[in-house]
């Protein structure tokens, strides 16, 4: 009896802590230094605390790994965890314009190799910030791990700070991910279509059948386009963009470093002609990238330059692309992978100076909408909260943004997570800008899993709310950086490979309303729950089409009726 009561304790405890969140950290709450480890440096506990009484205070640090540690002792192999704690700076370096601040993850395997993983980081901290919410997550390697340490770490040398509330808890998978999916398409990609048929003279109920065929799909499926090659390259190449996509981007030609090698000798022909070209044949264009303040992107002859030429020559470079294609594009990335580099507002010593560059895109171009555009905030987890932060901070500060781009370029081998999809889009979701999948490709030579994982990607994010668009970095082999293990179509042979089957499957059949109904089985009343776009309404009577009956018409995010009189 007694056994029995204690064991029904102790599974509802441990159920209790799965259901809260149990710590997996020992002493995360920190009202002592047990379990903390501060190798080479100075730790002690300080009364400055974000929770509780006490939190460390870290100072004398001359490497910028250096922070207080813990062992992972309750992590499992393949285990998924989220990361979460406090940390506040105690003094910034005046040539610096803050701090990369957060959580590290190092996995050492039983052969005593070493990876690190970034479980969690907050880029561009200040004293001014105050205590920086740092959260995140990340998964296990499946085998062979022989321990793992957690390490706060980031900050310049010299920089001191103070950490506190740490917690690592399981991010349980979630095994409904598909019907999940399956509802918010449902709910989100389709619409009512209500159909109210009256016959007259002699047609009856039994004589008419209505087809509901989608002709067009609103929601943008893309690619990134090798303008050259769609200008001049091969014509089954430019075809299957024009067939297979509603939208392109242009994947280098118009970028700084690219269309502008030596300074005022600009290419501007060819990105432009490709935009043109793209939109005649009815695609629509996103254009990639005004900036990309990661230092080796920087324009050569861009990098000597600071002070007021360096703004001078920003801002010419800014207005004058934004002019030449605001009539020509939907979208632009305005300062690339600016969670990654900070090149600009390094130089310039000036940590908001990546809103002044939007603002003069948004100037120049007050139609366009503006994107930030980053990787590891969907494919990873180390810096989805950063990105959510950084969106609310655009945001906020009024210069245009439109939206977030999350890249998508998942690691080699690696198998897209819907649990962690989901994650990472709910986290950036927040932010309240619409999401697009700006770059998407897996790595994976067979091309049956590649189409799988393919698979599992597009559901992730056509079945969420947030996502507005997704477009592919390139998709035959032939130009993708990646080469054949990320394409959807093989070599020179233009072999359309399993992955892009798979593809034009859910985006062609799948996804697209192509519907046969007979009166006689549907009543004179009738609904269609129809994906967004264009549509045909076809009526017959007899097998035979009446032409004059024919009705085209859009379907978007509110119902649509179609009223048919039938009369012969
Ligand atoms: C962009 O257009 C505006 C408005 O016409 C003009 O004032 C500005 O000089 C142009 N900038 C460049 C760099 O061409
Ligand atoms: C619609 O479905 C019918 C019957 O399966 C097929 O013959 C037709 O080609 C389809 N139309 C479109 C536009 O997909």
């Amino acid at each position: 009896m007694f056994t029995t009561s204690v064991m029904k304790w102790t599974v509802l405890v441990s159920m209790l802590h799965l259901v809260l969140g149990q710590n997996l950290l020992l002493n995360g709450e920190i009202e002592s230094m047990t379990h903390w480890d501060c190798c080479c440096f100075k730790c002690e506990l300080t009364t400055v605390h974000h929770q509780g009484q006490h939190a460390i205070k870290v100072t004398g640090r001359t490497q910028d790994w250096n922070g207080p540690s813990q062992t992972l002792v309750n992590v499992k192999p393949s285990g998924r965890y989220r990361v979460s704690g406090y940390a506040k700076l105690l003094n910034d370096l005046p040539n610096e314009i803050g701090q990369n601040i957060g959580m590290d993850v190092e996995v050492t395997f039983n052969d005593g190799r070493k990876t690190y993983i970034s479980a969690a980081f907050n880029p561009l901290t200040r004293v001014s910030d105050g205590w920086v919410h740092v959260k995140g997550d990340f998964d296990i390697p499946a085998q062979d791990v022989k321990s793992s340490r957690l390490y706060w770490q980031g900050p310049s040398p010299g920089v001191n700070f103070v950490v506190d509330s740490i917690s690592l808890t399981d991010l349980t998978e979630n095994t409904n991910w598909r019907g999940e999916s399956d509802a918010v398409i449902d709910r989100v990609r389709k619409s009512d279509i209500n159909f109210k048929v009256t016959l007259s003279g002699d047609v009856k109920s039994d004589d008419v059948e209505i087809d509901v065929i989608q002709t067009k799909k609103a929601f943008p499926f893309g690619t990134a386009v090798t303008c050259k090659d769609y200008l001049n390259g091969d014509q089954r190449y430019q075809d299957f963009i024009n067939k297979h996509f509603n939208w392109g981007v242009t994947q280098n030609a118009i970028k700084w470093d690219l269309m502008e090698q030596q300074q005022g000798h600009i290419d501007y022909d060819t990105p432009i002609n490709a935009i043109k070209k793209l939109r005649s044949n009815g695609l629509k264009v996103r254009a990639h990238n005004i900036v990309w303040s990661v230092p080796q992107f920087v324009p050569q002859w861009v990098r000597p330059m600071t002070g007021n030429t360096l703004r001078q020559t920003v801002h010419y470079r800014v207005q004058d692309i934004v002019n030449r294609t605001k009539d020509l594009v939907e979208h632009w990335d305005v300062n690339n992978e600016n969670l990654h580099g900070f090149w600009f507002q390094n130089t310039l010593n000036d940590r908001d100076y990546n809103l002044e560059i939007f603002r003069i895109a948004h100037q120049a171009g007050p139609k366009v909408k503006l994107f930030l555009n980053d990787y590891n905030v969907v494919a990873d987890g180390g810096f989805t909260m950063a990105y959510k932060n950084q969106a609310i901070r655009f945001k906020n500060a009024n210069v245009g943004l439109y939206g977030v781009g999350v890249q998508c370029h998942f690691a080699d081998n690696v198998k897209p997570d819907p649990t962690l999809i989901k994650e990472h889009l709910d986290t950036i979701a927040q932010a309240g800008v619409p999401i697009w999948v700006t770059e998407l490709d897996v790595y994976q030579t067979d091309e049956k899993i590649r189409a799988d994982w393919y698979e599992t990607a597009f559901r992730a994010f056509y079945g969420h709310p947030a996502v507005e668009g997704i477009m592919f970095w390139g998709f035959w082999s032939n130009n993708h950086y990646r080469g054949e293990p990320a394409s959807l179509v093989t070599g020179s042979s233009f072999r359309v490979n399993a992955a892009g089957q798979r593809y034009l499957d859910l985006t062609e059949k799948q996804w697209m309303t192509n519907e046969t109904h007979a009166l006689s089985q549907t009543g004179n009343a009738f609904k269609v729950r129809g994906f967004h776009g264009d549509y045909d309404v076809i009526v017959k009577v007899r097998g035979k089409e009446v032409p004059t009956l024919k009705k085209t018409f859009t379907l978007g995010k509110s119902a649509h009726t179609v009223n048919i009189n039938v009369h012969q």
